[in-house]
């Protein structure tokens, strides 16, 4: 039979050709002028998936944007892999910083990729991640050597919350039905340290509105004696962390998991180099909750982050105003076994009561997540570690991640299977900013991997069930 190796190196350009088609569609799920955009996209991917070789694919209609399905199965008695990811994309502004337009994709070189990275919007999260998994089957079926049977589901409104997809797993629980379900919508540490990710963060975001006077004053008239809502913002948001920035919402810790003096010791393990962060990112320091390293602040800790603010005058020159508002987007991100709907609520009275005189304030809470935690003695992880370790010649460290992909847990949840989170990014890759990319070495080395996941799964699979 034909390795995969040898069928990527015919095939590495199609490969490529056809993920960049994929990425010049702005398939930006967050803003409505680009709904056709979005749709276009599913189309594409839909033809991608039968092209590959699915029997049976389906484009799904939501309330929001479609979902793409695909399946092929080749029997009954094999057990099922579920792929999921998504085909929408973050916004890409602020546009001035892209070195190339972000939906005209290019190949260029940088320090982490010297052969080379694919720059677009959604080039690694999450076009070109789960595009490895199409190209991965298109070789199992190719070469006759499918031994699971395999469903896509690649949705449209990941960057936006999922919010049709809890309705769609609900509707769907026979369709999607599988044994487990495998992602590559995260990163691994670098490509001498291969990881698998083993949690993922929740999410409460809210958005707040601080209201002062009935209209916008001069600043002069007024100044000194009418409290300035966006001050009063500013000072209301610094009240949330104290000294040794830790969150100061009362309950806020309650129900943090603590992880025990043994588990810490197993994460300091990862290679990790404070200097190389911090000069990636030109910081001087780092900053975080007193007591804990860098790699615990981002993974096992939860956050308070603002991630907009404005008000007032903010165009050329100078104009004397006190704005009658000012508005703020925070975000939370959650470790097990906090709950979203309760820190969303902690939140909202914590924030209206901290509201000083004169000042009215309005908190509306946007999408949440659930944070989740993989066991690595499951066969789906077990699949994965030996996968990883094939394709890279080193066993892949297990590591729990900041981000979050909300709809995991509900995996879990609503069809009762386990996550793999398999993804071959890295943390410089720029997702959700200007200049986002993803390797070529990282693309092909997917591509290679999933292969033999579906291998090992089988066979572990088989003696599970003898
Ligand atoms: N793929 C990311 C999540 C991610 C990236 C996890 C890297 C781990 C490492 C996903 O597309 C994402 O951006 N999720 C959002 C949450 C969503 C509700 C908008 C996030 O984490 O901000
Ligand atoms: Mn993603
Ligand atoms: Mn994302």
């Amino acid at each position: 039979m034909e390795s995969i190796e040898s069928y990527l190196e015919k095939n590495k350009d199609r490969f490529v050709q056809e993920l960049i088609d994929l990425l010049k569609i702005p398939s930006i799920s967050a803003d409505p002028a680009y709904k056709n955009d979005v749709a276009k996209a599913s189309s594409l991917v839909e033809s991608y998936l039968k092209a590959a070789g699915c029997d049976t694919t389906a484009i799904y209609q939501t309330p929001g944007h479609p979902i793409v399905y695909g399946e092929k199965l080749v029997n009954p008695d094999y057990p099922t892999v579920l792929v999921y990811g998504h085909y929408d994309v973050q916004p890409p502004d602020p546009l001035d910083l892209w070195t190339s337009p972000p939906f005209e994709p290019v190949v260029k070189k940088t320090d982490k990729h010297p052969d080379g990275a694919i720059f677009a919007r959604g080039a690694c999260d999450d076009k070109g991640q789960f595009f490895m998994h199409v190209k991965a089957f298109e070789y199992m079926v190719a070469t006759n050597s499918l031994n699971c049977n395999v469903k896509f589901m690649i949705e449209g409104e990941e960057e936006v919350g999922s919010d049709s997809l809890a309705d769609f797993l609900n509707a769907h629980k026979d369709l999607l039905a599988n044994d487990v379900i495998l992602i590559s919508d995260t990163g691994m540490i670098s490509r001498d340290t291969p990881s698998i990710t083993t949690g993922l963060r929740g999410l409460s975001y809210v958005e707040v509105e601080v209201t002062g006077p009935n209209r916008d004053l001069h600043s002069g008239i007024y100044g000194g004696a009418v409290h300035n809502p966006i001050n009063a913002l500013c000072e209301m948001i610094s009240s949330l962390k104290n000294k040794d920035n830790q969150i100061t919402i009362p309950g806020f810790y309650d129900k943090v998991e603590e992880l025990s003096d043994e588990e810490r010791k197993e994460m300091a393990k990862a290679p990790f180099d404070l200097e190389e962060y911090k000069s990636h990112l030109d910081i001087d320091d780092v900053y975080g909750e007193q007591g804990y390293s860098t790699n615990e602040r981002n993974a096992i800790r939860p956050t308070l982050d603002v991630n907009g603010i404005w008000g007032g005058y903010t165009g050329e020159g100078a104009k004397t105003v006190i704005a009658s508002k000012a508005y703020a987007k925070i975000s939370m991100r959650l470790v097990p076994h906090q709950d979203s709907d309760e820190i969303t609520d902690l939140f909202q009275k914590h924030f209206e009561a901290i509201a000083p005189k004169g000042i009215r304030v309005k908190v509306t809470p946007h999408h949440g997540g659930t944070p989740y935690v993989t066991p690595i003695d499951s066969i789906g992880y077990q699949a994965a570690s030996m996968a990883m370790e094939k394709s890279f010649g080193k066993k892949p460290v297990p590591q729990r991640t900041g981000g979050s992909i909300p709809i995991v847990a509900l995996f879990e949840n609503v069809l009762n299977s386990k996550s793999i989170l398999m993804g071959f990014g890295f943390d410089s890759d720029a997702i959700h900013s200007p200049n986002e990319h993803f390797g070529l070495w990282n693309y092909f080395k997917g591509i290679q991997t999933i292969p033999h996941f579906y291998t090992n799964y089988k066979d572990l699979y088989e003696k599970a069930s003898n």
